[in-house]
């Protein structure tokens, strides 16, 4: 194991909630309609874009292009907005003591967020100088479940994907590093049995099971 491909919301900071409360809110300001929890997880890890889709799909709405850009900057406005008073208490649990034993053991760090706010997330909760790469999700053409993002994430630290995992809160997430050749790390529930090793929560993340799983799972 050489590398570790982060994703962001929802595995080093809780902001899987902002998202999904914006995209709320902007249904509700708009089309007067209410989003069901289980959409949530059709969203998570998946783009902006994407997501918009996802939601319309579901409300069975169309929108002209001009309208569907438009919303997509509403939502992103209201979510920045809630990351305003976010800061170094928001990091999940135990994820600071995981980023110390990575750098400890010479692990290389790389970020595969979907999200084009992970510069400025990463800054606000002070973890910035933890990471050696950032993979742009600008510059991939497929976002997750393809795999793009995490072969982006570790060509950026100049590692081979199968010489790395990946730890994804979402369905899709998991579903990319499985797709990347990398070792996938899922934490949250039996949503993610596709993952090769599966936390309750990331308080439960550590160096040594984590290396465990890369141990045998890796397809080297
Ligand atoms: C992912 C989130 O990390 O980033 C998704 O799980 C979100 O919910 C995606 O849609 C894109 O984020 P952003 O900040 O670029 O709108
Ligand atoms: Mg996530």
């Amino acid at each position: 194991m050489k590398g570790v491909l982060f994703d962001l919301d929802g595995v080093i900071a809780d902001t899987a909630v902002y998202h999904f409360a914006a995209w709320r809110h902007l249904v509700k300001k708009h089309f007067n309609a209410e989003l069901p929890d289980k959409l949530e997880e059709k969203t998570k890890g998946v783009s902006r874009e994407d997501s918009l889709h996802i939601i319309l799909d579901f409300l069975g709405i169309q929108v002209p292009q001009e309208k569907f850009t438009a919303l997509a900057a509403e939502k992103n406005q209201a979510y920045v907005k809630a990351l305003d008073a976010l800061s170094e208490k928001d990091i999940l649990p135990g994820i600071k003591d995981l980023l110390d034993d990575f750098k400890k053991h010479n692990i290389k760090i790389s970020l595969a967020s979907a999200s084009k706010n992970g510069p400025l997330i990463l800054e606000k909760l002070g973890l910035t100088d933890y990471f050696d790469a950032i993979a742009d999700p600008a510059k991939v053409t497929a976002g997750k479940p393809a795999p793009d993002i995490f072969l982006a994430a570790a060509f950026a630290l100049n590692i081979s994907p199968y010489d790395c995992v990946g730890i994804e809160d979402s369905v899709a997430g998991v579903k990319a590093i499985n797709s990347a050749g990398s070792v996938s790390i899922g934490v949250g529930g039996d949503e993610l049995n596709h993952a090769d090793k599966r936390f309750n929560s990331t308080a439960d993340l550590n160096y040594q099971d984590i290396l465990e799983a890369w141990k045998a799972y890796n397809h080297n």
